[in-house]
């Protein structure tokens, strides 16, 4: 990926309630319509990795000090779709941050509900509403000094890539209640695999009937270091301007914030490592995270195209050539139609760990559209350092 010297934008203007108003008006679909939809398993999928990247990172911070209890904030922290992983992750305190009013109401409101059913054995928890791109949580929280042992940030880092001034704004908040040796994770679209999906693509709109991407330029050589705009579309669930976040300035401006990358591995590669460990296997199947395949008796599989099962069926015919197995009972494997992983192989997640305490004094927060600093990362940041 190359820079494009001064370029600070390349959407046009404030791109935030726009993303705001479509979250606002995204209904919650219930269980029932979930399991109809053509992406059940990918967004099981997606959950699955989420579970597994919040549960990993508190062990860690557990085994460092096992008997210390667990504060969490919640980065664009949506409907509330992680709540039960806190539950599960036996955590003390959570506090979830969301541009969009009303996301942040139903989520406060699930938290409300399972208080209710746990007779009040719950983490405490508190929801505010907050472009964490512009907003300075620490002035927003309950408790004045509240510190953070996890930052989590899900399917919504991209966002603060609009502009340099945002990104630093996110990385400040991330950054001023972590204490060190604590961790900021998430999971955010792999720019790399973005632009090499758009170099391979013949126009500039690449996907399937389950996603697709659209670069409003034709030049698929430069894009800005910040605001290189995309829109990207899942099938009902998101249709949003979004931003390629170039790992190797998230990482040097991070630096700043003394938060250190220790880990960022492609959706693909973190499944493959983390399949076989068990209980997230035992999770991958609690979850519904992959389609039987063969389709269960009565059911239909999620696509109608065997080319989406390609994959399943070269496995399958493998594995009943390699093993003897009870003819009344052919071998039935776990898949995702081919469609739903290249969906879910855009992803990345990532783990930074805060590892020193840095004066913010010294990093032109509030001025830092205009500061010299952004021009200084354009002209360094050229060239692709990013293995993912
Ligand atoms: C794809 S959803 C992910 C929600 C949640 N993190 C999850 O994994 O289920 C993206 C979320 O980011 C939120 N968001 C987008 N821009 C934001 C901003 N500038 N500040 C706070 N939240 C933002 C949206 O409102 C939406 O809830």
């Amino acid at each position: 990926m190359a820079a494009v010297p001064g370029a600070q934008m390349q959407g046009s203007g404030d791109h935030a309630q726009t993303v705001a108003n479509h979250y606002n008006r995204l209904e919650e679909s219930g269980l029932e319509q979930r399991s109809r939809s053509r992406i059940f398993y990918l967004r099981n999928f997606n959950n699955w990795i989420k579970s597994v990247l919040i549960a990993r990172t508190l062990e860690k911070l557990r085994a460092k000090d096992p008997q210390k209890t667990v504060s969490v904030l919640d980065l664009c922290s949506g409907k509330g779709g992680d709540l039960l992983k806190w539950k599960k992750g036996n955590i003390d305190y959570l506090v979830c941050a969301d541009i969009a009013a009303t996301s942040v109401e139903q989520s406060e409101s699930r938290y409300k509900e399972n208080l209710q059913r746990e007779n009040n054995r719950l983490y405490g928890a508190e929801f505010i509403v907050a472009d964490c791109t512009k907003d300075r949580l620490k002035e927003k929280y309950r408790h004045r000094g509240q510190s953070f042992d996890l930052v989590s940030c899900h399917f919504s880092f991209h966002y603060c890539f609009e502009s340099y001034a945002q990104a630093l704004v996110m990385l400040r908040n991330v950054s001023e209640c972590l204490r060190v040796g604590g961790y900021f994770i998430g999971t955010t679209p792999n720019s790399n695999e973005l632009v090499r999906r758009l170099r391979n693509s013949k126009g500039n709109t690449f996907g399937n009937e389950v996603y697709s991407i659209t670069f409003p330029q034709e030049d698929k050589t430069n894009f800005p270091l910040f605001g290189a705009m995309y829109n990207f579309n899942l099938e009902g669930v998101v249709d949003c301007p979004e931003f390629l976040v170039y790992f190797p300035v998230l990482e040097r401006l991070a630096a700043r914030f003394g938060l250190k990358l220790i880990k960022k591995q492609a959706f693909a590669e973190y499944f493959k490592d983390n399949v076989g460990h068990r209980e997230s296997l035992t999770l991958l199947s609690a979850m519904q995270a992959l389609e039987p395949f063969p389709s269960v008796e009565g059911t239909e599989p999620m696509s109608n195209k065997a080319e989406d099962y390609k994959f399943a069926q070269e496995l399958l015919s493998s594995l009943s050539e390699s093993q003897s197995h009870d003819q009344r009972r052919p071998p039935r494997i776990g898949t995702l139609s081919q469609a739903e992983w290249d969906a879910a192989t855009i992803y990345l997640i990532f783990v930074f760990e805060k590892v020193e305490d840095v004066s913010l004094a010294s990093i032109p927060v509030a001025g830092a559209k205009s500061s010299d600093e952004a021009s200084n990362v354009n002209r360094q940041g050229g060239g692709d350092g990013s293995s993912t």
